[in-house]
């Protein structure tokens, strides 16, 4: 049976780095003997310009109807002076809740190759390696009553979760921290917060059934201080939507850039991957992003989605490979470091996928 995949580029930079990220797709179809299969749809701020809206229902359907959907990104800052339903941005949330995904998860690496490019010591990120497993469809995103008062002058937002929210994602949070080095620090600010006083009485009730796991809970001011000093002391961070949106950009810097992380939204009807970078205006169209938080979000597809590990571990150590031989785009250049496009780095990845795969089958054969 051949996967369904509907690709929405987006805006920006979203359209360059989806174009590797399904390269890399097609090659591991190639010579897996699985079948993917693709469609394309438009999404965000182009949408809007020639639809009349961020998320066309013909987008909605095609995703409804597909096995995973892979996002590169959305947002123009000609839309900038529009209220919030009203831009490209509004469209992801929709189509967040109507996909019905909870758990983002967010890996950040630290990549050998890499420490020098991070604003880190080498021997401080050296090894760091944090998931943050973020709530995606609750909290203040989606929270109502919302607006601006008939003067103008004022404007709200409501926070709030019910538990079984705060239950399904604890319980995904766990599982991936008993995966890992088995230590969840669940992030909150339950020394002001209701909504975080809420959030840690269901973490530790959940907790009892993971008693494997070394449970700690950080207030989120002091998360954000302890991953800028010491990351290698986080394994998986569990956060409520917007401190996990704000702490998943704080950890790009263990990875050196914003472009080399990639996500994945599971627990819904339909599972969503996407770069965690957003459209990036100022280098969009150029050729010079970096298109490796999409193919990392593509081996996340193949993770979860397609259950197929070993293609999914394969793409990682090429990733890995591809750096450790020097490949850079310009944001992980350091002085003097030959610069690649994103097609000559999504075309490294897959040379070095290559390799990792013949190397595999030389070992098999002797
Ligand atoms: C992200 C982005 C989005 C978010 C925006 C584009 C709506 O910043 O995926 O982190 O805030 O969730
Ligand atoms: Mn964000």
């Amino acid at each position: 049976m051949s996967l369904k995949i509907a690709l929405l580029p987006g805006d920006g930079i979203g359209p360059e780095v989806t174009d590797e990220a399904s390269r890399i797709l097609k090659y591991v179809a190639e010579h897996s003997g699985k079948s993917f299969s693709f469609s394309t749809h438009l999404i965000g701020g182009v949408a809007i310009d020639s639809a009349g809206t961020g998320l066309p229902e013909q987008t909605l359907e095609a995703c409804l109807g597909a096995n995973a959907v892979l996002l590169g990104a959305v947002g123009n800052p000609k839309f900038d002076g529009r209220r919030p339903q009203e831009r490209p941005e509004a469209a992801i949330l929709a189509l967040r809740q109507a996909l019905g995904g909870f758990a983002n998860l967010r890996p950040a690496v630290c990549h050998n190759a890499l420490t020098k490019r991070t604003p880190f010591q080498p021997e401080r990120v050296k090894g760091a390696n944090v998931l943050i497993v973020r709530e995606l469809l609750g909290g203040l995103y989606y929270g109502e009553p919302r607006g601006f008062e008939a003067s103008g002058n004022t404007a709200f937002n409501t926070m709030i979760y019910s538990k079984h929210e705060v239950e399904r994602v604890a319980r995904v949070a766990f599982d991936r921290a008993r995966e890992r080095k088995k230590k969840l620090a669940s992030i909150d600010k339950a020394n002001v917060l209701e909504t975080s006083q809420l959030w840690r009485g269901v973490v530790n009730e959940v907790a009892r059934d993971y008693r494997d796991v070394e449970l700690e809970h950080v207030f989120v001011d002091a998360a954000a201080m302890r991953l800028a000093i010491s990351p290698t002391s986080f394994d998986v961070m569990l956060c409520e939507n917007l401190f996990g949106d704000i702490l998943s950009d704080q950890a790009a810097s263990i990875a050196g850039s914003l472009g080399l992380l990639p996500s994945a939204t599971i627990g819904g009807k339909i599972d969503l991957y996407e770069p965690v970078h957003g459209s990036a205006p100022d280098i969009a169209g150029k050729g010079i992003a970096n298109p490796i938080g999409a193919i990392a979000s593509v081996a996340m597809l193949l993770r979860y989605t397609a259950k197929m590990e070993k293609e999914a571990t394969e793409i990682e150590h090429a990733i890995e490979d591809a750096l450790a031989a020097g490949a850079r785009t310009k944001d992980i250049a350091g002085p003097g470091e030959r610069v690649l496009s994103t097609r000559e780095m999504g075309q490294a990845v897959e040379d070095a996928l290559h390799e990792v795969r013949d190397r595999k089958h030389s070992y098999h054969a002797v």
